[in-house]
């Protein structure tokens, strides 16, 4: 019998949902959308059982089109946004909605972690410092603020661990995805007891971690009859949602890296050491290779900058297309081309959700520089689109100036659909960037690579990724183009320090 494995990618936007063959060919793909929650400007929230929700029809839905026997599926991986706090009672209900990775409330919870554990201490254990996104700050805020709730908290997963436990009631994560939680020993691949005894933060909340080849459980009988899955079909660790977009486009040997263009923005290498920037601009974290770590930058609002733009200036838009039955960005795209390199002197500063990567400032802000009523929607789109491309391009220097490489350079994530972002990213960077035959599927293509590893089907990552990822696109410089982009990089990079005073003072009104 033809064997199939199942990729489950539960994104900020939605969950996609993609049933692979043997040879890593997509075979159905469905995507079900939630609603993210902003009670406050710079918070963020989603409700887990939206999560739990699309999963189920999702998974419903592959079936169901591809005719293919539940049976059938050898194994299932599950990825997932990174750094979401999600917490849970004593009966495993969610005591609140998931804090998720780009809330930025938790100055004051990380000065705390870093004036209690020391700045250096805990870049060495844990890679990291303390980041607003990451999950300890979190913890701690709901600890401070909601003293109710954390009093009845028993367990705490990440977002894709949670779906791991409603699919087979068990509580595990692995090294990937646990990295991002200031709390892991990331050289050593275990949990820090010091660092949680240093936060009070008892060790018994949190899951086994595991690699992310490991299998972590089997789909229990009651998830086997809402989804339609089979059950005991082994559940292996899978990734945090980059690092399984590494194994999904082959980024798994020193040398490689991709750029992702979805909610966040992100570039990514791998590393076969743990590599670590002691200002903390960019990530190290455990790689889903066994044995490997990976240093990526997060940049707050990407993708999500566009569809800020197309929800609140492209009703047009967005209603022609439907009549058309065509995506919205596709017609955006199209206006965007009609405005030129540096879009008519027009910059835009993507910090819709504060930012991370290169800046760490939770109370930055987005804008637009130079807007003049000249400027058509066509030119603010593709502002926004040069913006995200420029906050990307920062991070790449700060991984060549940590020496890692990045010359052979990945693209996926939704952002890679557009051909013109494609090219103007490879024309921005100035280096040759691909896309592989499973884009846009990355994350989920990944874990379904590692089920595929943990249960027999390939025999090993490496193996998979030379057989299964395919390039398809390639994109080369053009030289004019990249001559022409410089002046307006250069001036993007003064921005933040010409406008970090005002963005602290708004913040403060
Ligand atoms: C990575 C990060 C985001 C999320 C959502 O550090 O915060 O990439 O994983 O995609």
């Amino acid at each position: 019998m033809k064997q199939y494995l199942l990729g489950i990618d539960l994104g900020t936007s939605g969950t996609k949902t993609v049933l692979f063959d043997d040879a890593g060919k997509a075979i159905a793909a469905h995507t079900a959308e939630y609603p993210l929650y902003q009670p406050k400007n710079g918070w963020a929230e989603q409700d887990p059982n939206d999560w739990w929700q699309a999963a189920v029809k999702t998974i419903q839905s592959v079936l169901q089109s591809s005719q293919i026997p539940a049976a059938a599926i050898t194994g299932i991986g599950i990825s997932g946004q990174m750094h979401g706090l999600v917490m849970l009672d004593e009966n495993g209900q969610c005591l609140r909605n998931s804090i998720i990775w780009c809330d930025g409330r938790t100055a004051d919870e990380c000065r705390e972690i870093t004036e209690k554990v020391g700045a250096e201490k805990l870049i060495a254990i844990t890679a990291n410092p303390a980041l607003t996104g990451f999950t300890a700050g979190k913890i701690l805020w709901v600890r401070r603020h909601q003293p109710d709730i954390y009093q009845r908290c028993r367990h705490i997963l990440l977002p894709k661990d949670y779906l791991r436990y409603k699919l087979t009631g068990v509580f595990a994560t692995e090294v990937s995805d646990a990295s991002g939680m200031n709390l892991l020993d990331v050289p050593n691949r275990c949990w820090s007891k010091e660092i949680m005894d240093i936060l009070e933060l008892d060790e018994s909340m949190f899951a086994p971690v595991y690699e992310s080849v490991d299998i972590t459980g089997t789909v229990h009988a009651q998830a086997a009859e809402l989804t339609g899955l089979t059950a005991g079909t082994p559940v292996v660790g899978g990734a945090g949602d980059n690092a399984a977009a590494a194994i999904g486009t082959g980024v798994v040997k020193a040398g490689r890296a991709f750029t992702t263009i979805g909610t966040s923005g992100v570039v990514f290498a791998h590393s076969d050491q743990v590599a670590i920037d002691p200002k903390g601009r960019v990530h190290s974290f455990c790689s889903a290779v066994p044995g490997k770590w990976t240093v990526m930058s997060c940049t707050l609002a990407a993708g999500l900058s566009l569809k800020w733009l197309r929800d609140t200036c492209c009703q047009q838009e967005c209603a022609q297309a439907k009549s058309q039955e065509l995506d919205p960005y596709i017609l955006m795209n199209q206006l965007a081309q009609t405005s030129p390199i540096g879009a008519n002197r027009l910059l835009f500063l993507p910090y819709l959700m504060g930012e991370r990567s290169p800046i760490l400032d939770p109370d930055a802000r987005g804008a637009f520089i130079g807007l003049s009523a000249i400027h058509s929607k066509g030119d603010l789109i593709r502002a926004v689109m040069e913006g995200v491309a420029f906050s990307q391009k920062q991070c790449i220097e700060i991984l060549t100036e940590m020496g890692v490489p990045t010359d052979s350079m990945m693209m996926c994530g939704g952002g890679a659909r557009s051909e013109l972002w494609r090219q103007l990213l490879t024309d921005i960077y100035d280096c040759p960037v691909k896309t592989s035959r499973a884009s846009d599927e990355g994350p989920a293509l990944g874990v379904a690579i590692l089920a595929g590893v943990a249960t027999g089907v390939f025999s090993s990552l490496e193996e998979a990724c030379e057989k299964i990822v395919i390039a398809d696109t390639e994109h080369l410089p053009d030289a004019g183009a990249t001559a022409a982009y410089k002046p307006y990089y250069h001036l993007y990079t003064k921005l933040y320090p010409a406008l970090k005073d005002s963005y602290q003072e708004l913040a403060g009104m």
